[in-house]
């Protein structure tokens, strides 16, 4: 039988990070090798040496060293963090020593993943679009990863997204979205809705699987190991 993929997850006290510790432990050929998080006094540098893929839920201001101290110790990184700049990321794990890769998915629920291609599809026939936003009232980030992803793949197929991406925080939601795009006599609203984190679990579990078999170094997008 095939050796375990060695799972370390950071960020593994928070909302996000509990429920993929059970995701990894409850999916086949995988194996939970540590849960790294500070609120655990389990700093992530002590738990690396024992892992094959680090899964960061963690915030803003420490994903990306998260993911280049991963890297740089030959771990594949798997990031759901949002809210900071995955230029300069990329930039820095192609550049890094080694061979390690890195897959950025600022979703991870597979209807958030098609809710996406479909936009993109319909701006290109019906470009003037907006974007509403909804989450709980714990999100650190607004706009949301998943929105500012949005926002570029309607851009990028000739879309028009107005200004500003509405943003929604309040106790009652977990992650919504919806792009309404409106054309001559009539709208077209797609429209997302994620009642419960495990949503998230399943395109995770994909992402720990194929991140080490993916071309480049550096993906956004859960469509990379789809
Ligand atoms: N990609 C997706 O599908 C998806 C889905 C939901 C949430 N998110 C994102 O995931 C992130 C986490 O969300 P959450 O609701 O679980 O937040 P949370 O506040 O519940 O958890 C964050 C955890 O990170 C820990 N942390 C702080 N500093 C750290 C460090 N240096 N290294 C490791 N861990 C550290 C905190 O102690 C905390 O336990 C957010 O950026 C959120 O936007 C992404």
């Amino acid at each position: 039988m095939a050796e375990p993929i060695r799972v370390v997850v950071s960020g593994a006290a928070g909302r996000m990070g509990e429920t993929v510790c059970g995701a990894v432990e409850a999916a086949d050929g995988l194996e939970l090798a540590a849960r790294a998080d500070p609120a655990l006094d389990a700093p992530l540098e002590e738990t690396l040496a024992g892992g094959d893929v680090m899964v960061d839920f963690s915030t803003p201001e420490s994903a990306a060293e998260n993911v280049k101290q991963a890297v740089n110790a030959g771990v594949h990184a798997v990031v759901g963090t949002t809210g900071f700049d995955l230029e300069q990321l990329r930039s820095d794990v192609e550049s890094a020593e080694g061979e390690a890769k890195c897959l950025v998915a600022p979703n991870f629920a597979v209807g958030a993943v098609l809710m996406m291609d479909f936009s993109r599809r319909a701006a290109e026939h019906m470009p003037e679009a907006e974007i509403i936003e909804l989450h709980h009232d714990q999100k650190k980030d607004a706009p949301s990863g998943t929105a500012k992803r949005t926002a570029e793949l309607i851009r990028d197929a000739g879309g028009n997204v107005h200004e500003p991406i509405h943003s929604v925080r309040l106790p009652g939601f977990v992650a919504h979205q919806e792009v309404i795009f409106g054309g001559e006599g009539q709208t077209l609203s797609i429209r997302h809705d994620t009642t419960d984190r495990s949503s998230f679990m399943p395109g995770v579990v994909l992402a720990v699987r194929g991140v080490a078999e993916m071309p480049e170094r550096f993906a956004v997008g859960l469509e990379n190991v789809l």
